[in-house]
């Protein structure tokens, strides 16, 4: 309940909102360059930085230039980058063995950032969609998804990404009782301290659309993603979720994508107090560039206001390919 205000005039609130000075002193919610994780599209080869089309502004690297810009990350005071790999269609599989191949250009990426730039904590992306001929996080057996074996692929793929220095762990799949498998294995390796991010509330969404050319999944994908990413209907089931990846043993929790699931956002910070982050996905990113590119919006401004609905929702903070440009407007004096 709010407590009840005097009426007018002795309650005026313009007084609080009359300068710079005032309003800073009374905003609730702050953005700062701490509440970033940037994610980032690696590539095979060197000396390689290709823009992806469908997202302005953002690249695929070849693993030396994404070292270069860990760098600049870090120096623009970034904490966290998050590391998700391109691979062309000829380079899928059926088995999918090149996501726990120590040598894939996402691990190369992870030991060549820890070797280079170690105060940046790294975190990796889990699921089987981009080494999938058929685009999906999961193996694909008659037509449909299937769990369990999926799960044991999962854990070799965090376990091969923790091996390479991995920080945090990103299960993006979806995939029941992944969090516990990942956990349990981990624990055994001795990865006491490798932490997890769940994807926990994660919504078939078509804001993923500019994500999937960036990895290159959009020609792979057949079908679509129902049977394993949430209904966006669903609020309730939200919560069931993160009860149950936080009793696995996730550290950390998220809710995807971000703008259009805000009130998810609310709902779980209040009901679990866990580190909660969402993921502002490509297409928000885009839809923002392109009004901006148009000269519609002010496309700094945007970004800035949307970064920081994250925060009034209750997030702790946002994976978002906005990072730099967000780091670098932070730095300037307001
Ligand atoms: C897939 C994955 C997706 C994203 C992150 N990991 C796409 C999907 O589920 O199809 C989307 C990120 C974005 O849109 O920015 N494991």
């Amino acid at each position: 309940m709010l407590p009840s205000q005097a009426d007018f005039p002795l309650t005026r609130f313009r007084r609080a909102r009359q300068s710079p000075a005032i309003r800073a002193l009374v905003r609730e919610s702050t953005l700062s360059v701490d509440d970033f994780i940037w994610p980032v599209f690696v590539r095979s080869g060197a000396g390689i930085e290709e823009p992806v089309p469908s997202m302005p502004g953002v690249m695929r690297r070849s693993v030396d230039r994404v070292v270069e810009a860990a760098r600049e990350a870090a120096d623009l005071g970034i904490r966290a980058i998050c590391i998700f790999p391109y691979t062309a269609l000829e380079e899928r599989t059926e088995d999918c063995a090149g996501a726990w191949d120590p040598e894939n250009h996402a691990n190369r990426a992870i030991r060549a950032i820890k070797a280079a730039v170690p105060e940046i904590a790294v975190m990796t992306d889990v699921a089987l969609d981009t080494y999938n001929i058929n685009g999906h996080d999961g193996f694909v057996e008659d037509g449909e998804i299937v769990n369990d074996r999926t799960v044991e692929a999962l854990v070799r793929m965090t376990l091969a990404q923790a091996e390479a220095g991995a920080d945090i762990i990103g299960p993006s799949d979806m995939m029941d009782g992944r969090i516990g498998a990942m956990r349990a294995a981990l624990e055994n390796a001795g990865h006491h301290n490798v932490m997890i991010l769940s994807y926990a509330a994660k919504y078939a969404s078509a804001f993923y659309g500019p994500f999937r050319d960036a990895v290159g999944a959009s020609a792979a994908l057949t079908g679509d993603k129902k049977t394993y990413q949430m209904d966006p209907g669903n609020s309730d089931e939200a919560l069931r979720l993160i009860a149950r990846d936080l009793r696995e043993g996730a550290d950390m929790v998220m809710i995807k994508p971000g703008l259009a699931y805000l009130d998810i956002c609310r709902r779980v910070k209040e009901s679990f107090g866990a580190p909660t982050f969402a993921y502002q996905v490509s297409g928000e990113y885009a839809m923002i560039q392109a009004a901006a590119q148009n000269g519609w919006i002010d496309g700094d401004r945007v970004m800035m206001e949307s970064l920081m609905a994250f925060k009034r929702s209750g997030c702790d903070g946002i994976l978002t390919y906005f990072a730099p440009a967000a780091a670098r407007l932070l730095s300037k004096p307001a």
